[in-house]
């Protein structure tokens, strides 16, 4: 079986986004065609989402977002992600890389929002017919690495265009260690599908890392 769903998961600020764009490449330059896309957004509905989900001011234009309604959301933005992007480039044959998928909602809905991973599970069953990723690579470097690197990089990013993508990243650390241990929790849950990557090494020391675990993985 080809491993052609590839997801990237991680703490705010773990350098996941970087690591899926040069895996891309690497893909590429053998070959494979690649289809890049990310939860929330990707599709038109998921990047209306995403504004809702992320944006730190939206609370104050539609009022407090229950934790169950920004579950319900996520699921939303995923069931049209897998309709319109991942199912159709997986049956052409693609390499489809995901930057974000269930495993987010579990931590942060069901770990950081307290929901529990067995709600988180049951509507992944029946909203994306337990599609699974192929191979998850988790980059979870220690919490007070990424978490600082998360609140200067949303900054920068507010600064520079104007967009807020702040809402997650005002938590406190409680919320974070709670996602934190949920990820390590799943990884130990389903270590044939994720690949925990721990380190806090450079950009390039972890690629050589990734390729050589999806080029295990992979029927170039
Ligand atoms: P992302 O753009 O990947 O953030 P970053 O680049 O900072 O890692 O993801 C946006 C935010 O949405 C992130 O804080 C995690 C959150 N999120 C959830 O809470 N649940 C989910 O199911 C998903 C997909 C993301």
């Amino acid at each position: 079986m080809p491993c052609s769903f590839i997801t990237f998961e991680g703490l705010d600020g773990s350098g996941k986004t970087t690591q899926m764009k040069l895996l891309a490449s690497w893909l590429e330059s053998r070959g494979r065609s690649v289809v890049m896309t990310r939860n929330p957004g990707g599709t038109p509905l998921g990047e209306r989402l995403r504004g809702v989900l992320l944006d730190s001011r939206t609370e104050a234009s539609l009022g407090h977002i229950s934790p169950l309604a920004e579950l319900a959301l996520m699921f939303a933005d995923r069931a049209q992600s897998i309709a319109q992007i991942i199912r159709p480039a997986v049956a052409a044959g693609q390499v489809v890389l995901c930057d974000r998928f269930t495993d987010s909602s579990e931590a942060y809905q069901g770990g950081g929002r307290q929901l529990g991973s067995s709600t988180v599970l049951a509507i992944h069953a029946a909203v994306c017919e337990n599609l699974q990723p192929d191979l998850t690579l988790l980059l979870l470097p220690p919490l007070d690495v990424s978490l600082p690197r998360a609140r200067r990089r949303n900054q920068r990013h507010t600064e520079r265009h104007g967009e807020d993508e702040n809402r997650f990243e005002r938590e406190g650390d409680a919320f974070y260690s709670r996602i934190h241990a949920t990820y390590l929790a799943i990884a130990a849950r389903e270590p044939a599908r994720v690949a925990l990557i721990p380190d806090d090494a450079s950009i390039d020391a972890i690629h050589q890392k990734i390729v050589s675990i999806v080029a295990a993985k992979l029927v170039l």
